[in-house]
């Protein structure tokens, strides 16, 4: 299948973030059966992210605070030098302002299949700040556009009043893909010892809780967009992949669920989805919008 350039054998992608930092990794997703890898926020120089704790399970969820720890382009590109697997590679990718994502993307480019624009980080502030407007969103994306030869993603954060409004403007720039969504801002506090659980105070909500958040996005977005969407959030079973591509979603992002289960769950949700497809005699993209589509 084809979703905005990237040629993949099925719809289910792994996240950014949580498995797609080494070369070594990138074989362990290929071997599980999955679509493509977005890897971890690159930046232009090294990042170390914020102390620990930087992890805490809530109901349903997880909560993160990383603070986009990754090695920096030049040693990201001399990680991307040493795969060899044959699964696209998205390479995520994060700035200060359009002129850094501008030159991570005519650098990272020429090695990987596609860019996602990391404009949704809930608690950098830099980034929600551009990720929330939608005069920046459209400069920063199509600064990035200009910049690279490959298929550039924007990835939005659900922290808006109206996500269609910052889709529209990723659009508009010359996005080719729409992901959605990042995750939740959230907290959580140990009550006993009386101070914020992560080192950051705050962080951003993912899993099973933020499902129907991500679901509604989606469907949002393709009411207002023409472009593709990649639908993320709380994505743990094929049942879960079927209700975000009849949302409107072209293809899926899976992550917290990997660290629930394991890397073979995508295995299991590519062989769940496959049956379903047999039985509906439909291939994955006819499974796109197939509900979205009733509600014009
Ligand atoms: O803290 C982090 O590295 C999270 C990044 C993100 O949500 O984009």
């Amino acid at each position: 299948m084809d979703v905005a350039g990237i040629r993949m054998d099925n719809p289910l992608m792994v996240c950014s973030g949580v498995l797609g930092i080494s070369a070594g990794l990138f074989s362990r997703i290929e071997a599980a059966h999955a679509g493509a890898v977005v890897t971890k926020s690159i930046s232009l120089v090294p990042n170390k992210g914020y102390d620990n704790p930087t992890v805490t399970g809530v109901a349903s969820g997880v909560i993160n605070a990383m603070g986009l720890p990754n090695p920096g382009v030049d040693a990201f590109i001399e990680e991307l030098g040493r795969s060899e697997v044959s699964m696209p590679i998205v390479v995520s990718i994060y700035g200060n302002d359009e002129g850094e994502f501008a030159e991570l993307a005519r650098r990272l480019s020429p090695h990987c299949s596609a860019l996602e624009l990391n404009l949704s980080c809930p608690h950098a502030g830099g980034l929600l700040a551009i990720g929330q407007d939608p005069n920046l969103v459209e400069r920063v994306v199509r600064a990035a556009k200009e910049a690279s030869n490959v298929p550039v993603l924007a990835k939005l954060t659900p922290n808006v009043a109206d996500i269609t409004k910052i889709g529209l403007a990723a659009q508009e720039g010359g996005a080719d893909a729409i992901c959605a969504i990042n995750t939740v801002k959230a907290m959580a506090i140990d009550i006993y010892q009386k101070h914020p659980i992560l080192s950051n105070i705050g962080g951003g909500l993912s899993g099973p809780a933020i499902k129907p958040i991500g679901v509604r996005a989606v469907w949002d977005l393709a009411g207002a967009i023409d472009i593709p969407i990649i639908g993320i959030g709380g994505i743990a079973s094929w049942e879960d992949v079927v209700e975000y591509l009849y949302a409107g979603a072209s293809a899926v992002q899976m992550g917290t669920a990997l660290g629930m289960y394991d890397i073979d769950h995508i295995t299991r949700i590519k062989d769940e989805l496959d049956i379903f497809c047999a039985s509906t005699e439909l291939d994955y993209e006819g499974l796109c919008g197939i509900v979205r589509k009733r509600y014009p």
